[in-house]
């Protein structure tokens, strides 16, 4: 076996553990390879090097391709049913999972992640302070976070989170090193009234005033239209795929490095809408609410987006 191939997961820090899942497989055959031959000659140093260089560009490509499946538990959970639920998921091949927890439940996931990556349903702006009952980026970090959802539909709706607010959260997760998962999305209304890019591009455009085109390329962002959230109204696949279209052009046009970036569908996906959904070009994965609480619903989603049976 490579050195490549004996990385483990156990080896690895929490916020690493999400790109070498990505590196690894592929990017392994090519290390092995490169490791194979005797340490001794001059060529050793170059192998090392084209090793590394191999390694990027395999988790590069692989993750740039792979989808990404996020469970968004909102408001849910117990010790003994999060036993349950983390310990009937699981990382699959060809494809990216996370799960977004409560805080209280942070700790608990992060040894039970099986491979999955973790992650938070909100963060405060703010890094430290008087701000009682605020949780920074910088302790989601420590927790073993990688990614934290902003901007959410339910916070901008019942918490009064506007689009500046969104942005300086999503400026936080950035300066913390998380990547933060930007919600947008019209509700119904707008959507009859045809202002959806409108919407769309008023929430995207607060936050690239606060974290810029390079920001905004380090972030995931989440199409989610307020009328398929839990309401088992899933937008069609061909009505999800013209709204990403629309976000890339626009993340493009705004200097982002869109075709690298992902751009998940969330409302309503469920285990028998997932393949159609992510079938479609620009839907690169999906955020998950009520389905991620049943491991078998969330385990079809993930097994969806890794591309149908392996
Ligand atoms: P849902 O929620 O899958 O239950 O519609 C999605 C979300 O709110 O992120």
């Amino acid at each position: 076996m490579s050195e490549g191939a004996i990385l483990t997961y156990e080896k690895v820090a929490p916020k690493e553990r999400h790109s070498v899942s990505s590196a690894c497989g592929a990017g392994d055959v090519f290390i092995g390879f490169a490791l194979n031959g005797k340490r001794d000659d001059k060529s050793w140093r170059a192998r090392s090097v084209s090793c590394i260089i191999a390694r990027f560009l395999v988790g590069l490509i692989c993750s740039m391709a792979q989808k990404l499946v996020v469970g968004n538990w909102k408001l849910n959970g117990a010790f003994a049913t999060n036993e349950a639920l983390l310990g009937a998921c699981c990382a699959l091949p060809r494809v990216d999972a996370a799960v977004c927890v409560p805080f209280p439940y942070l700790a608990q996931a992060v040894s039970r992640l099986n491979g999955m990556a973790l992650g938070a349903q909100t963060v405060s702006e703010f890094q430290s302070g008087a701000y009682t009952g605020e949780v920074s980026a910088e302790m989601l970090a420590e927790m073993g976070c990688r990614y934290v959802i902003v901007g959410h539909s339910e916070r901008r709706a019942l918490f009064g989170e506007d689009d500046a607010t969104v942005g300086r959260k999503a400026a936080a997760a950035l300066r913390a090193g998380l990547v933060p998962i930007v919600c947008v999305g019209e509700t119904l209304a707008e959507r009859e009234a045809g202002q959806v890019m409108e919407v769309i591009g008023r929430q995207l455009g607060a936050v690239l005033d606060l974290i810029g085109a390079q920001g905004l390329s380090r972030s995931v962002v989440a199409y989610e239209p307020v009328w398929a959230i839990g309401t088992g109204r899933a937008a069609g696949a061909d009505e999800a795929q013209e709204v990403h279209g629309h976000i890339r052009r626009w993340l493009a046009e705004h200097g982002a490095s869109a075709a690298e970036m992902r751009i998940l569908y969330g409302g309503s996906v469920k285990a028998d809408n997932a393949a159609s959904l992510f079938g479609m070009p620009d839907v690169d994965g999906g955020l998950i609410g009520g389905a991620s609480l049943s491991a078998r619903d969330f385990m079809a989603i993930c097994q969806a987006a890794a591309g149908g049976n392996f």
